[in-house]
């Protein structure tokens, strides 16, 4: 996509507010903050999260803990925000599904959806399971428990509202024929079309058995806490109400999701916008899990981690960087406090921080800490480097995270390699002062472009690193003109070596 063309939008699955997040929701949000920050810098970009906080699970919860559910809501939000902000997230809106703004627009979905007779009364009877919110035919249970979580389930026999969603399964057949890359990973794509290819229930859409969500409109119970939430999408930016900003907006570029929802966004989601008359979203990108000791992280496994813990121990940006660098996203990665040790301190602390921290001492050393005029036209590096901005913003809107970094990395290499190699205190020392010049110019250039290549991903360390170098200009502007050429840094600009960007960090031996 080049400037001009639609907007940018980025949604993050909006999430339980059942206790306190673990590190699995940073993960998501982390990614879609990295896909906003590099889009926002070439186009109008939104980027949406936020919080499903009606359904039994919720509920429970809060009555668990003694509460209204609106007052644990309330409570709740803050620490996701807080959380979020710490690891450096930009959202543009958080939306909460206990907002009137959302909750009027989802009623009128639902008439709308009972108008056009796409919603009909009938009776539910099976199984329900209250962790994931979902309902299951007894032949999906596995030794009667929830296929996906492994809990009990609950009996439910209630009269509920139905969407017609069988009526839909040939027009999605069709669509994941069409447009065989709008669910990535292909894994998942073939998953959700052997669902399809088996056939698909109506699903019911309403619960009556407790109040804790949207009222249905002219009659009793509430609207399932599924058709709800998936709403949250298009009631956020403005669907049904401002219609100038919904078409800007809509269909979503990227909606990131864990696998194990994927079949609510890319066969009920659908299906529920095309009944309204609009498109299904251009990409739904379902990843792996976090997983510890081969099994998933989450709350009801007992297993989470306390993101606030991790950000102090290793820092956010280092947190931001192993969760995109680790694993190639799509697949899980197995979670250890050894491995984010040593990427910060392999990566960021010896590669990345020492060739800032060598760097700035020799031009402070040999140059009264001012950056020389060099030779950038005939530098090996401009080159070499010339398509990497477009490289890294391609792989990076491709979700290939984990190759825009290695990409980056190559220019990391190549720095460090030439110090080595070229020895510039033997340059000083020799007198060749021409070429000491050249070389230190390159490496803070090449610095430069780092910096901004990683700010999407390292928001704060970054611009301690650009702070460093001077701070020579915005540091988020369009690549186009900040990287347009090797040389873009200034030769007289000033240069201040500051405290070290990435502190290596000792992990204790595991106890025997
Ligand atoms: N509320 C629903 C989503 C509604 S979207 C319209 C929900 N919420 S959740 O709190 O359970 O969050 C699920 C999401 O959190 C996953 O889809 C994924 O994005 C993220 N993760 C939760 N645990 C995770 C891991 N262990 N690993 C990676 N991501 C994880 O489902």
């Amino acid at each position: 996509m080049t400037k001009g063309e639609r907007a940018y939008y980025v949604t993050t699955p909006i999430y339980y507010i059942s206790g306190e997040p673990h590190v699995g929701h940073v993960y998501t949000t982390v990614v879609a903050d990295v896909l906003a920050r590099t889009a926002r810098t070439f186009q109008p970009t939104f980027f949406l999260t936020g919080t499903d906080e009606h359904g039994q699970k919720v509920a429970n919860a809060a009555a668990a803990a003694g509460k209204t559910p609106q007052q644990w809501c309330d409570e709740l939000v803050p620490r996701w925000k807080a959380l979020f902000a710490g690891y450096h997230v930009q959202y543009d809106d958080f939306i909460r599904t206990t907002e009137k703004r959302h909750i009027v627009k989802v009623q009128r979905v639902f008439e709308q959806l009972r108008e056009r007779g796409d919603v009909y009364l009938g009776k539910y009877e099976g199984w329900y399971c209250v962790n994931d919110e979902t309902f299951w035919l007894a032949s999906k249970l596995v030794d009667g428990c929830c296929p996906t979580c492994g809990r009990e389930v609950e009996w439910i026999s209630e009269d509920d509202w139905f969407f017609r969603l069988s009526a839909y399964r040939d027009r999605l057949i069709e669509h994941f024929r069409r447009f065989p890359a709008w669910v990535q990973p292909r894994s998942v794509y073939n998953e959700m079309m052997a669902i399809l290819e088996e056939g698909l229930e109506d699903l019911s859409i309403s619960r009556t058995n407790f109040d804790w969500g949207v009222p249905i409109p002219g009659d009793g119970g509430v609207i399932y806490v599924w058709l709800d939430a998936l709403l949250n999408y298009i009631t956020a930016i403005g669907w049904s109400e401002d219609e100038a900003r919904f078409r800007t907006y809509w269909p979503a570029s990227t909606q990131l999701i864990g696998k194990e929802i994927a079949r609510f966004h890319t066969i009920i989601w659908p299906a529920i916008l095309w009944a309204l008359g609009e498109a299904a979203p251009e990409l739904v990108f379902a990843h792996g899990w976090i997983t510890i000791d081969g099994q998933k992280m989450s709350k009801s496994l007992g297993n989470a981690i306390d993101p606030f813990a991790l950000k102090e121990r290793f820092g956010a940006d280092s947190m931001r960087y192993f969760l995109l660098r680790e694993a190639p996203f799509g697949s899980d990665f197995s979670y250890s406090e050894e491995k984010i040790a040593q990427r910060h301190n392999g990566d960021l602390a010896n590669d990345l921080g020492n060739l800032l921290q060598r760097t700035l001492s020799m031009v402070g050393r040999y140059r009264g800490g001012v950056v020389p005029a060099g030779r950038p036209g005939a530098s090996d590096f401009a080159q070499t480097f010339a398509g990497l901005p477009m490289t890294v913003r391609a792989r990076i809107l491709d979700l290939r995270f984990r190759e825009a970094l290695e990409e980056i990395w190559r220019l990391v290499t190549a720095l460090n390699r030439a110090i080595d190699e070229r020895k510039p205190w033997v340059l000083q020392k020799e007198g060749r002062s021409a070429e000491l010049d050249a070389l230190l110019y390159d490496l803070c250039e090449g610095l430069r472009w780092l910096a901004v290549l990683l700010h999407p991903v390292m928001p704060e360390r970054t611009r301690n690193m650009w702070r460093q170098l001077g701070d020579p200009g915005a540091i988020d502007a369009d690549w186009s003109s900040t990287l347009a050429r090797w040389g873009g840094l200034e030769a007289g600009t000033r240069t201040a070596i500051g405290a070290s960007l990435f502190p290596r960090i000792e992990l204790l031996a595991a106890e025997p």
